[in-house]
């Protein structure tokens, strides 16, 4: 990777004996550097001092100018190993084309790329200051291709192509021969042949790769990164005035965890007794009623107070709200309404009547992502935190609503759209993540 005119196996010691080409450029990528200085992976790597005037060295000058030293060179391989230098193509001031690896697994280059190779299916092209990134859902590396492009390059990538072709397109050799190893590297190119891995979609690959820590090495997790910019999302809300007060909860009739987890199943059974608002209230109040509160410092030094639940969240952003529509509850429209926590209240929203409800039983809980109040702490694992909040509600529902007696059915495809326009939330800032159908009591 660092020598582009050797082999991948003989880079590393290539970099040691040779001074680089002066048109082959490597840097670290902006996503290490977030890394190294922001969480101080720089000590990690043992020698911090260094590391920041490596760091300087390469971000102010191309590698091939860098003054090395054994230990900058020690540093630059541990840099290397863990996917934190890119590679880049020049010709004078004008970049062609940059391998930008995200973690050790997006760093295994091929010594050369043999035959023809097209465009992976899981391969997506996205606009960057400078042209276009070319990565894939499943790949752990950038391949950043500056504008403008040679005539046809995308056209010859989509359906396939070999040295030759890039070539004939106008690039030097060694640069197309880079294209195609860091194009193989990044999983952006694969032979003609090569099947999507069974069952995947781009989408959920996507998500699932990219969301997660440890192939991809990227800022993630509370990194905090809207601070500086906009306010904490969790200012106390104060009771709405059309908040409707729920009745006392029904107590939960006394089970052990024991046999609430055995008896713990979905159900479908309209059941023989009504879903009661007094039932309502226990169900809400043991899902999602604020039963504390918790303190942090942030890292601007202030201190702040969230609620707590129930049912363990993330951050205690508690992200995912819990909507209610009711279809046939004593004394409630068939409405949206948001469950009120903090003031143990129904606040009703949309439309008085839904026009479309395709839901099943006497009511539907929904579980509502108020998406920026984990986005604004949470970098890259926002939406997997908000999933797995729903799941522990979900769970939460079950065990509550059986206690009760209740029949209740979680439901992954709830009509989001249905939602967003029964409830009038914008999907984009409140969007449905799934939910639960509830009958009423079996016994
Ligand atoms: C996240 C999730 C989504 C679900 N979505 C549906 C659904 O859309 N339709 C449905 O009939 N059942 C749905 N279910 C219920 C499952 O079919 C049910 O949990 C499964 O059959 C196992 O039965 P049990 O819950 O009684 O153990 C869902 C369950 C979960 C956890």
């Amino acid at each position: 990777m660092l020598d582009a005119a050797a082999p991948a196996q003989d880079a590393r010691q290539a970099v040691l004996r040779v001074a680089l080409p002066a048109h082959v450029r490597v840097h670290i990528t902006d996503d290490a550097i977030r890394l190294l200085t922001g969480l101080d992976r720089a000590a990690r790597l043992g020698r911090t001092a260094q590391a920041e005037a490596m760091l300087r060295a390469l971000q102010d000058a191309p590698l091939a100018t860098a003054d090395l030293s054994a230990e900058d060179q020690l540093l630059l391989h541990q840099l290397e190993a863990r996917g934190m230098l890119a590679s880049s193509w020049w010709v004078g001031d004008r970049r062609l084309l940059c391998f930008e690896p995200i973690g050790a697994m997006g760093s295994r280059i091929p010594a050369t790329a043999q035959g023809k190779l097209r465009l992976s299916p899981m391969a997506m092209l996205r606009p960057t200051a400078t042209g276009f990134a070319l990565l894939a859902a499943d790949g752990a590396a950038r391949l950043l291709l500056d504008t403008p492009l040679p005539d046809g390059l995308l056209d010859a990538l989509a359906q396939g192509c070999d040295l030759p072709t890039l070539v004939v397109l106008g690039l030097p050799m060694p640069v197309a021969r880079d294209l195609l190893r860091w194009g193989i590297a990044a999983r952006v190119l694969t032979p003609p042949d090569t099947e999507p891995q069974p069952g995947w979609e781009f989408h959920d690959m996507l998500f699932h790769h990219w969301s997660n820590v440890g192939f991809l090495d990227l800022p993630a997790a509370a990194t905090y990164r809207h601070l500086a910019t906009h306010p904490a999302p969790w200012a106390p809300a104060p009771r709405d005035p059309a908040a409707l007060p729920l009745p006392p909860p029904l107590p939960l009739p006394p089970i052990s965890l024991a046999d609430a987890a055995a008896q713990r199943r979905s159900s479908r059974d309209p059941g023989r007794k009504a879903l009661t608002p007094e039932r309502l209230s226990g169900l809400l109040h043991h899902i999602a009623a604020h039963n504390g509160s918790i303190s942090g410092t942030l890292p601007d030094g202030t201190t702040r107070s969230l609620p707590t639940r129930p049912v363990p969240s993330g951050g205690a952003a508690q992200a995912v709200d819990v909507h209610v529509l009711p279809r046939s509850i004593a004394g409630l429209a068939p409405r949206v309404h948001r469950y009120d926590g903090a003031h143990h209240a129904l606040v009703p929203l949309g439309h008085a009547q839904p026009a479309v409800d395709d839901g099943m039983g006497w009511m539907t809980i929904a579980l509502v992502a108020r998406f920026w109040r984990a986005q604004w702490k949470y970098e890259r694992i926002a939406y997997r935190l908000m999933m797995l909040e729903a799941g522990a509600l979900i769970q939460q529902t079950c065990l509550v609503g059986n206690a009760y007696g209740l029949s209740v059915c979680p439901w992954g495809a709830l009509d989001a759209r249905q939602f967003a326009e029964a409830s009038g939330l914008d999907p984009w800032r409140e969007g449905l993540l799934g939910g639960l159908f509830v009958w009423g009591a079996r016994t």
